[in-house]
């Protein structure tokens, strides 16, 4: 045994516990970031007891007074973790004797360290939720405030990597943040199902105290108590929808990395990243390495590991608890740091980006981004969309025979390939023309963009 400290549980136990399996078995090390909502929890619990008369006023006073000054002597940096005390709920209940005596021992009453982790989980999660979603409307905004300032900027809109028709800088930025905007819906979703009180549940089978669950669930701020005692304490499934909507949203991340840094290298040169958000090379000169976004999309890969690891934890549990468990607490603590890092750096980076508007517009003409407008106008003059496919096919292919855009050739040229082409063809085949054109909801028109960005403001305002 490690120490002279005596188990709560060493009533039936003859031998003490192996060293090894003693750090083997604790949780502490990890668990005691739950050390606010365990005091939480059992404050609420205590004043419940007090409340059914199963502890008096004055115990209750006691028991509330000590957790707090124990919370206190955590945030000093004072409070001695021990690990031959398990875990974060032992060893506060521990002290807590240590420090009022005899009514220390009275806290525990009609309640299990089962439903306990379970109730301290869904409130440390809870509150995780609330800061992410904070994260995620900061970047919203950044990300906003950027489209609205490149509602007009024209970049080549891209299918399969290869230029595909132009489309506004601001739309491109828009379609990120309708992506994020889904995330935080995802998150407001779980988090329903997150807010379920399970203390009541003790062990497995419920208590025979007559304990107000309703009233506890106030205290904490829950929105309903869990109904099944069994599946109470056993359950898990908050944390893996939480972690699904955490991979989902670190996928839309690592896709917004992957764009910055293609664009940030020299082949593109559509954006640069701020200097601060950059590194250099220890032998090439030159280098101005995208690491933000290289590993916030690197870190997408831990996180999903994390949804999957969950669900293989729990795929073969019976009910009620079982110590694998314990095993949730890494993946999710882990999962929370990287998901409310890289939306922290990303809201920091994205003012900082510089936006190469002359080089976005140079590929986009260059990649013959308007030959579907060339089409459209001619179905528009009574061509079959398939023959002026063709047509438009086959002008694009003399474009590059000559080294021309299809702004580039004659009129003369153009009508080689259809009669019916005339003057006017070269409002549609210029890039703003194209982008203006596509005017309606959705599309990538700067008037669109610019209506998107006030609505979605609106959307982040009222949440
Ligand atoms: N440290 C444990 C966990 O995280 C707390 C619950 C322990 N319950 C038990 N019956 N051993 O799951």
């Amino acid at each position: 045994m490690s120490d002279d400290i005596t188990k709560p549980w060493g009533g039936r136990f003859s031998e003490p516990t192996d060293a090894f399996v003693e750090a083997f078995t604790a949780s502490v090390d990890f668990d005691r970031r739950l050390y606010r909502h365990d005091i939480a929890g059992s404050i609420a619990h205590a004043r419940m007891l007090a409340r059914v008369g199963v502890l008096t006023d004055d115990e209750c006073r006691r028991i509330v007074d000590g957790l707090e000054a124990i919370r206190g002597e955590i945030e000093r940096g004072e409070f001695r973790w021990s690990t031959a005390l398990e875990d974060v709920h032992m060893n506060i209940e521990a002290r807590l004797t240590e420090r009022i005596g005899e009514t220390g021992k009275k806290l525990h009453t009609g309640r299990s360290r089962n439903d306990q982790v379970a109730t301290d989980m869904r409130l440390y999660l809870r509150e995780e939720i609330d800061a992410i979603g904070a994260e995620l409307r900061r970047l919203q905004r950044a990300l906003l405030d950027l489209a609205e300032r490149e509602a007009e900027t024209i970049m080549p809109g891209f299918t399969h990597l290869q230029t595909a028709q132009p489309v506004t800088f601001g739309h491109h930025l828009l379609a990120w943040v309708n992506m994020l905007a889904r995330d935080a819906q995802r998150l407001a979703d779980c988090r329903r199902r997150v807010n379920v009180l399970p203390l009541g549940a003790a062990a497995l089978a419920g208590t025979t105290f007559p304990v107000d669950r309703e009233f506890v669930a106030r205290e904490l701020g829950f929105e309903a108590v869990a109904s099944n005692s069994l599946d109470a304490v056993s359950d898990r499934d908050f944390i893996i929808e939480f972690l699904a909507a955490a991979a989902t949203l670190m996928m839309h991340l690592s896709r917004f990395s992957e764009e910055l840094v293609l664009w940030t290298s020299a082949q593109f040169e559509f954006v640069a990243l701020g200097d601060a958000f950059c590194t250099g090379s220890s032998i090439m000169p030159q280098k101005k390495n995208p690491d933000v976004p290289e590993l916030v999309r690197g870190k997408c890969a831990r996180v999903q590991g994390h949804l999957v690891g969950l669900l293989t934890l729990m795929k073969g549990q019976p009910l009620a608890y079982n110590k694998d468990n314990q095993e949730d607490k890494e993946p999710l603590f882990d999962t929370v740091d990287t998901v409310r890092g890289s939306l922290r750096v990303y809201a920091d980076m994205i003012p900082h980006i510089t936006v190469n508007r002359e080089r976005m517009r140079e590929a986009a003409r260059r990649g013959f981004a308007t030959a579907t407008d060339l089409a459209d106008y001619l179905v528009r003059k009574g061509v079959p969309f398939r023959d002026a496919h063709e047509v438009v096919g086959r002008a694009v292919r003399f474009g590059i025979e000559h080294g021309k855009d299809l702004s580039q050739l004659t009129l003369e040229e153009l009508r080689r390939f259809s009669g019916a082409i005339d003057e006017d063809v070269f409002q549609v085949l210029t890039l703003e023309g194209s982008v203006a054109a596509r005017n309606h909801p959705g599309g990538t028109a700067p008037a669109q963009v610019r209506a998107e960005v006030a609505r979605l403001r609106g959307m982040l305002e009222e949440d």
